[in-house]
Formats: C-alpha cells, structure tokens, sequence
C-alpha cells in the first residue's frame, strides 16, 4: 500500500491507471477505521481493479461549535487496517494543499440539504459537496461508495453527481452495526460506558417504528411519538429530530403507503449519533 499526501501524486497515479484502463474504486473517509469502513473498502475492492482510500478530516463540514478539534485521529493504526483490505493507495492530503489562503469556491446542493442533518448543522452538506467534489477531481474515480448509514449524504452525493455530471457510479452500501444493534461510527468513542446502554435507543427506536408498521400502524405523528418517547426513557438522550420522510425527496410525511425513511439524531453526551431504516409497509 502507498500513502500519498501530495495532490499531485495523487492525480498523476489516478491519470496513469485511467490510461492504463484500470477500474479505479473509491471510499472517501474522515479516518479512525471501524468495521463500516472496512466494509465500504471490502466493496472496493471487489469492483475496482485499483482502490483509493482518502483520510482527511475536513475542517469545512464541521461547525464552529462542532467537534473537528476532538475528532478521533490515529494514523497508524488507519494505515495497517487500510493495509490488511487491500487498498493500493491511502491518501491523506495536507489542510493547507486542500484549502490553500485565497480558497473560495463551494459547491451547494440546495434542496436536499434543507433537511434533517442540513437544519441541525448549517454548512455542513456544502462542506461534504465541495469536499467530495474536490477528491473527485483529485482520484478520478469511477465508481465511489457511501455508506447508508449517512443517508442524507448518500443522497446528496448522488444529486450532486447527477447535477453536475460527474462521470463516477455511486454505490450506497447499508449500514454496518455492533453485535447488538449499535450503528458503528467514529464517534461512538465519545461514549462513556453508561451512554454506550443509551446509544442503543436508535437502533431499538428503529426496529419499534417497524414493528408498529408490520402491526399495521401507518399514521407519521403516532410513530414518530412513540419513537420519540421510547428514546426519551434512556439516561443521556437529548432528540435533535425523529422524522419520518420520503425516502428520495426527504420531504415529510403524514401517511406511510410503500415506503419512508425514518431518520433519527440524537445527542448522548457530547456524541451526536445518527441511524435510519427504510420502513415498508408489507402488503
Ligand atoms: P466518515 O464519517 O469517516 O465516513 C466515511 C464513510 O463511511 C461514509 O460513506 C459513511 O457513510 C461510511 N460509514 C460510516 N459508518 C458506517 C457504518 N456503520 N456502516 C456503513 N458505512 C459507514 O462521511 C464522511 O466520513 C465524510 O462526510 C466524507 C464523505 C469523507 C467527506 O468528508
């Protein structure tokens, strides 16, 4: 595995492996590997002939008041797990070559991201947008894989590539959880060992809501209720917003007929975790 930190590498590797007709995969990665990255990089690897993984923590898509400065960061360990998936190359590009002085371009999605997560945290999706648009342009992939544990980002990344016409295939791949149902992410770091009980109200507040639909309960407000009340009986929880939308537009729902998406965020301590399912109706 080579780890490249200059953009120009970076870029000639990328243009040489085109002209060399070689398939090029790509998972862009904020670091601090867990099993769902790991998973995104198996999938790769298994539709690109070469795959690039990217670490870069970037500052853009965080909040004034966020946690850029306490991200979890270790390299050395990225680097050996990166290693062991087989990725060819693990790109970790420099703040200041990514966002030189003088840096003034973004790039905005502007329906999608009035949202769920883009309500909660202003700038955040421009800061994915332009970010993603800028490792593309960087990689040249042509085919790249989010995980859906971000939905909204998933599909915000792919409107931004059908948009603006971006030649790559984006892949969704469904979200990968501890044994006992806990969504991974970077940030269940945060969690001391009485919040980690608590984190399993997501995804217990998930499988509630699809119990109710499989019971035959289609109405929004009383799912989103018992959902949000379910949640609140944990130790720790504090709901940034149960919702349940539509599954490509995110806009709300009164009624569930085929198909909803169901996203929660909710701050346990200073983690704020994200999880989501589609909820079916079975006929
Ligand atoms: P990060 O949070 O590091 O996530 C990198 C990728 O891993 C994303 O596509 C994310 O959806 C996926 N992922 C995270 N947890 C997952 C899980 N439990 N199961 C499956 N996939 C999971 O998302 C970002 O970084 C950044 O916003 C980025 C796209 C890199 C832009 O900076």
């Amino acid at each position: 595995m080579r780890l490249i930190s200059s953009i120009k590498e970076m870029s000639a590797l990328s243009e040489r492996w085109r002209r060399e007709g070689k398939t090029i995969a790509f998972v862009p990665t904020m670091g601090y590997f867990h099993e769902g990255h790991l998973s995104l990089m198996r999938e790769g690897r298994r539709r690109g002939d070469v795959l690039v993984v990217s670490l870069f923590v970037n500052p853009i898509q965080f909040g004034p008041k966020e946690d850029l400065n306490q991200y979890p960061r270790d390299l050395e360990r990225d680097k050996a797990l990166a290693q062991k998936e087989g990725v060819d190359v693990l790109f970790v590009p420099k703040q200041e070559e990514m966002y030189p002085s003088g840096f003034q371009t973004f790039v905005e999605v502007t329906e999608l991201t009035q949202y769920l997560c883009g309500l909660s945290r202003p700038g955040h999706f421009r800061g994915v947008t332009t970010v993603v648009t800028k490792l593309f342009n960087i990689v040249k992939p042509h085919i790249a894989i989010f995980g859906l544990k971000d939905y909204q980002q998933y599909l915000v990344i792919k409107r931004m590539v059908e948009d603006l016409n971006f030649d790559i295939e984006i892949i969704g791949y469904p979200t990968v959880r501890e044994a006992d149902g806990l969504a991974m992410s970077s940030r269940n770091e945060y969690l001391s060992p009485e919040q980690r009980k608590s984190a399993l109200s997501l995804s217990q507040g998930l499988k509630l809501a699809q119990a109710l639909v499989n019971a035959g309960e289609t109405n929004v407000q009383i799912i989103v209720n018992r959902v949000t009340n379910f949640i609140k009986q944990f130790p720790y929880t504090q709901i940034d917003y149960v919702k349940i939308c539509d599954p490509e537009t995110l806009e709300d729902l009164t009624e569930i007929k085929d198909k909803a998406l169901l996203a929660l965020a909710v701050k346990i301590g200073r983690a704020r975790l994200i999880d989501n399912t589609i909820l079916e109706v079975k006929k």
